[in-house]
C-alpha cells in the first residue's frame, strides 16, 4: 500500500487528506475559513494568515485519523496552482518542509487536474476517454481526458467562471458568502422559468457568465424593495437555471464533436444538485455514461489532491525543493494559466 498526503491551500479551503494507492480515502479533512463572510468574498490576506494557522493541526488531524504517524508515509502531494499565490504558498512551504524531514518524495499537483481525479475517488466513478466540465469558482472548463494526465482543452470562460457567476448573483440577492450554497437552497422556493435571463451564444465551446450575472442586477434594479423581496426565490431559480442549462448544452455539444460515450463533472459548482440531477436525466436520455463525485469531493479537498499526486509521483515526476508555487498554472503545456 502507497498512503500519500495531500495538501490543500489554494483558496479558502485548509484541506488535508491520506489516499492510498490513488484511489482509497483514509482520511479528508476540509476546514472552511469562516473568516470571509464577513466580507461578502476571499480577502486573500486574510486566507493566506488562516492558512497559516491551520495547515498543521489539520496535517496532523489526517494523520491521525488515517491512523498512522507522518513516517508511515509514501509521499506528499500539494497543491501548486493554480490559486492565490499567498496561500498556495503555505500549503507548498510545509509540503517541502515535511518532505524534506520526513526524507520522502514529494509533488505539485494542479489543482483542475486534482479536481478530475476526484472522479477516481469514488466507486461509481469512469475511467478514461472521457470530456470533463470543471466549473469551479475560478474555472470553468471543458476537458477530454484521454487517459490519466493526458488533457486537450476543447473550452473555457471567456470572462467569469460558473461558481462566480452564482457568486455575485447571491451577493445581488442579499445572500451570505460563499453564495453557491446559499442560492441553491433558495432555488429550491422559485420557480425557475419565472424569469428569462439571457443564455449567451459563445463561438466554439466556450462560456460566458458575466453577461448573465449583470442581466441580474438589471432585473434587480428595475423592482421596488417589496417586488425584489417577493420576487427572490424565483430569480434564484431561473438564474440558477440558466447557469445549469448553459453548462449542460455546451457539454453536451462538445461531447457530440469528439464524440465520447463518457461525461464527468467536477469543481465546486458540480455539487450543486439541480445541475447533477438535469445533466444526469440529459445525458442517459442520450446514451452517455455520466459520473459526478459525491459534493463532497467536489468542493475543495486535499482527496482529490493526493490522487493526483499519487499518480503523478508513479510516473516518477517527484519535484525537487526548488519547486514554486504559480497562482497562474496552466493545466496544458503550451497554455496560458
Ligand atoms: O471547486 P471550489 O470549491 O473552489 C474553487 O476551486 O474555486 O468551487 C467553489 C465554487 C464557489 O463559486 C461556490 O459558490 C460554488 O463552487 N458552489 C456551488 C455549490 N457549492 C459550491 N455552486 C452552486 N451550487 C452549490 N451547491
Ligand atoms: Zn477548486
Amino acid at each position: 500500500m502507497s498512503c500519500v498526503l495531500g495538501i490543500e491551500t489554494s483558496c479558502d479551503e485548509t484541506a488535508a487528506a491520506v489516499v492510498a494507492n490513488g484511489t482509497e480515502i483514509i482520511s479528508n479533512i476540509v476546514a472552511s475559513q469562516s473568516v470571509h463572510a464577513e466580507y461578502g468574498g476571499v480577502v486573500p490576506e486574510l486566507a493566506s494568515r488562516a492558512h497559516v494557522e491551520l495547515v498543521v493541526p489539520i496535517i496532523t488531524q489526517a494523520v491521525a485519523e488515517a491512523s498512522t504517524t507522518l513516517d508511515g508515509l509514501d509521499g506528499i502531494a500539494v497543491t501548486q496552482g493554480p490559486g492565490l499565490i499567498g496561500c498556495l504558498l503555505v500549503g507548498v512551504s510545509v509540503a517541502k518542509s515535511l518532505a524534506y524531514a520526513l526524507g520522502l518524495p514529494f509533488v505539485g499537483v494542479n489543482h483542475i487536474e486534482a479536481h478530475i481525479f476526484a472522479n477516481f475517488l469514488h466507486s461509481e466513478g469512469l475511467p478514461p476517454p472521457f470530456l470533463c466540465l470543471v466549473a469551479s469558482g475560478g474555472h470553468t472548463d471543458l476537458i477530454h481526458v484521454s487517459e490519466r494526465c493526458d488533457y486537450a482543452k476543447l473550452g473555457e470562460t471567456l470572462d467569469d467562471a460558473a461558481g462566480e457567476a452564482l457568486d455575485k448573483a447571491a451577493k445581488l440577492l442579499g445572500l451570505p458568502y460563499p453564495g453557491g450554497p446559499e442560492l441553491e437552497r433558495l432555488a429550491t422556493e422559485g420557480d425557475p422559468d419565472a424569469v428569462s435571463f439571457p443564455r449567451p451564444s459563445v463561438p466554439g465551446f466556450d462560456f460566458s457568465f458575466s453577461g448573465m450575472k449583470t442581466s441580474v442586477y438589471y432585473y434587480l434594479r428595475d423592482l421596488s424593495p417589496e417586488e425584489v423581496e417577493r420576487r427572490r426565490a424565483d430569480v434564484a431559480a431561473s438564474f440558477q437555471e440558466a447557469v445549469v442549462d448553459t453548462l449542460i448544452g455546451r457539454l453536451l455539444e462538445a461531447a457530440d464533436h469528439v464524440r465520447v460515450d463518457r461525461l464527468v463533472v467536477a469543481g465546486g459548482v458540480a455539487s450543486n444538485l439541480r445541475l447533477r440531477e438535469k445533466l444526469g436525466a440529459a445525458a442517459s436520455g442520450r446514451g452517455f455514461q455520466f459520473s459526478v463525485p459525491p459534493p463532497s469531493l467536489c468542493t475543495d479537498n486535499a482527496a482529490m489532491v493526493a490522487a493526483a499526486g499519487f499518480e503523478r509521483l508513479r510516473r516518477g515526476e517527484a519535484a525537487a525543493l526548488g519547486l514554486a508555487a504559480q497562482a497562474s498554472m496552466p493545466l496544458l503545456s503550451g497554455e496560458r494559466g
